[in-house]
């Protein structure tokens, strides 16, 4: 737990403004930016990777072979999939699917477990849920934490935003589509979809069992044809309410 030296993600900057001071040493490795830093108490590694799958996948195979990392902490913002959610409820992931990752048929997608032979016949189920003792704890840590309600000037009225648990999917693509929205919830039954959370589960689960993974958004947007404004919009205010879960979360990863 917490004695393990902890990565922490982050795809874009906004993201990470509210995580760590980045006063820390840095380093830049294959165009990436880290930072040593602390969390809650906790050392920790940053990086700003990137939107999308294969820079989460380089961020995550640097900060666990030349950081030494044991523990995972992605941080920031995805589009809500859900319709009982709204923007500024934030999404702690129970599971990662990467919903890209399959066989292309005539009339249908098939997803199946990223890295896997794409023939037929494969686990109907892929994805990486988040170990029973680690979900656990991550409830306890969250028990009695109240978000404030969205500030007036965002204009998405004076909500107070709630903290889930769910499935959260990932693919290399910004959904902006309502059709798609639609599809994606009813596929998956997940909460939220975003760009890398799949791909650093992947790595991880290459590494070894025992490295957990946990996934921290708030939506800044629900998925549909307004999500590329709503994105731009909501991304610093969601990626602060987002970093103010992730405090809490990080000493029990
Ligand atoms: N991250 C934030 N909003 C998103 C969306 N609509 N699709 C994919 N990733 C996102």
């Amino acid at each position: 737990m917490a004695n393990r030296l902890l990565g922490v993600i982050s795809a874009l900057p906004e993201e990470l403004a509210h995580l760590s001071d980045l006063s820390g040493e840095q380093s830049l490795i294959g165009g990436l930016p880290f930072w040593r830093g602390r969390i809650a108490d906790r050392d920790a590694v940053f990086v700003e990777s990137g939107a999308g799958k294969v820079n989460a996948a380089i961020a995550t195979t640097l900060l666990l072979d030349r950081f030494d990392c044991r523990a995972l902490m992605l941080c920031g913002v995805a589009g809500g999939l859900d319709p009982a959610l709204g923007v500024g409820d934030v999404v702690v992931g129970i599971g990662n699917t990467q919903h890209d990752y399959g066989v292309l048929k005539e009339d249908s997608f098939l997803t199946i477990q990223p890295g896997s032979r794409p023939s037929l016949g494969e686990d109907p189920t892929p994805g990486y849920p988040l170990a029973g003792p680690l979900a656990a704890r991550l409830r306890e840590a969250l028990t009695g934490l109240v978000l404030e309600p969205l500030p007036e000037t965002v204009g998405a009225g004076r909500r107070t935003p709630a903290i889930h648990f769910g499935t959260i999917l990932t693919g290399d693509i910004f959904v902006n589509s309502e059709r798609t929205r639609q599809r994606l919830h009813a596929e998956f039954k997940a909460q939220a979809v975003e760009m890398e959370g799949g791909a650093v589960a992947q790595v991880a689960h290459r590494w070894g069992a025992d490295i957990p993974v946990v996934n921290v958004r708030c939506l800044s947007d629900l998925a549909g044809a307004e999500s590329h404004l709503d994105f731009r919009a909501f991304l610093a205010v969601a990626a602060r309410y987002a970093s103010q879960v992730a405090h809490r979360l990080a000493p029990v990863i």
